[in-house]
């Protein structure tokens, strides 16, 4: 694995709906890119626990990052948090202390865009629904074309919320129909290949066995994490939850730990049992659209994982 301390950094914003594995996003964006901000979105549980939940993890690792909650809603859909996953809290299983730095702002996407102004070639990575990112996007029509690209967690040729429909796209069809047609660069971390990356009980063990409190709420966060996706999955399937978020983190940061293929997306806004697909053109045929996303297609799990741990580790030391 190449060390990332000799790549140019990444500087981004991450938008995310903490969420177990936003939580572990947050610890690898803090460590390898300079995380310019925050921003929060109703997903996985409503908007106050996510944003909640972001103070805390920014009071856990100690840095000084500005945190701007965003859409309390999808577009047009309702709300359906995903409390069957990750709790009423959107991060059950741990300990976690009181969140003391106070949030810094409510409206994420005004603080997306007047940081993209300010400063051209910043990543846009969003782990949960594309609200903000799409009303960021409607906002300002120069938006993508300043900032370096958008490299989000979501989709896959195959659902987990439905048969064909993953999460954060499912949750907000009208937002990620607006990224996915928006120009820029856009890379997809879809569950092909999240899936391959997963809180196995030996990586649990290796957090586990780190010293200080951050080390200790992840692992129990994992724990959490894993247990309730077993509890979900047919037997022998996984050997953990697989851990998302964090890879559009390190697609930025450690590109090399993966393959990736372009490919023409789409997403499904009519589809009766089909709404929020992400639909990816597979076909070899000469005559296809023009690739409009960067899909990653494998990771070398291990060499993610110890990018992860070192990332906690770093976080840990006394
Ligand atoms: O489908 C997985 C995605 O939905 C992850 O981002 C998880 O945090 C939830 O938001
Ligand atoms: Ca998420």
């Amino acid at each position: 694995m190449s060390d990332s301390s000799s790549r140019t950094r990444a500087r981004l914003i991450l938008d995310c709906d903490p969420g177990h594995d936003d939580a572990v996003a947050i610890v690898a964006a803090a460590r390898y890119a300079d995380l310019v901000g925050i921003t929060t979105v109703a997903g996985n549980a409503p908007l106050e626990q996510t944003t909640y939940n972001a103070r805390v993890m920014r009071d856990l690792l100690g840095i000084d990052v500005p945190v701007h909650s965003g859409a309390h809603r999808p577009i047009v859909e309702h709300p359906q948090p995903a409390d069957f996953v990750h709790g009423a809290s959107g991060l059950d299983g741990a300990d976690l202390p009181e969140p003391t730095t106070p949030l810094d702002g409510t409206n994420a996407v005004e603080f997306i865009v007047d940081t993209c102004r300010a400063e051209e070639g910043l990543w846009l990575v969003p782990t949960g629904p594309l609200t903000n990112i799409a009303l960021a996007l409607r906002m300002a029509p120069d938006l993508a074309d300043r900032v370096a690209g958008i490299s989000l967690m979501g989709g896959g040729t195959h659902g987990n919320r439905f048969p064909m429909a993953e999460f954060n796209i499912w949750a907000d069809p009208e937002a990620a129909n607006i990224v996915y047609t928006a120009p820029g660069r856009l890379i997809m971390a879809g569950l092909d290949v999240t899936h391959q990356f997963q809180a196995t009980p030996g990586r649990i063990a290796q957090v586990a066995a780190l010293p200080g409190r951050l080390a200790a709420v992840l692992a129990d966060l994992f724990t959490y994490f894993s247990n309730n996706y077993l509890s979900r999955h047919d037997p022998g399937t996984i050997e953990g939850a697989a851990i998302h978020d964090p890879l559009a983190v390190l697609a930025i940061t450690h590109p090399e730990v993966f393959t990736s293929v372009a490919r023409h997306v789409q997403v499904e806004l009519r589809g009766s049992v089909t709404r929020g697909m992400t639909v990816i053109d597979l076909r070899q045929i000469t005559d296809r659209p023009a690739p409009n996303c960067e899909v990653l297609a494998t990771v070398d799990a291990d060499a993610a994982f110890e990018v992860v741990r070192a990332a906690i580790e770093h976080y840990s030391t006394p």
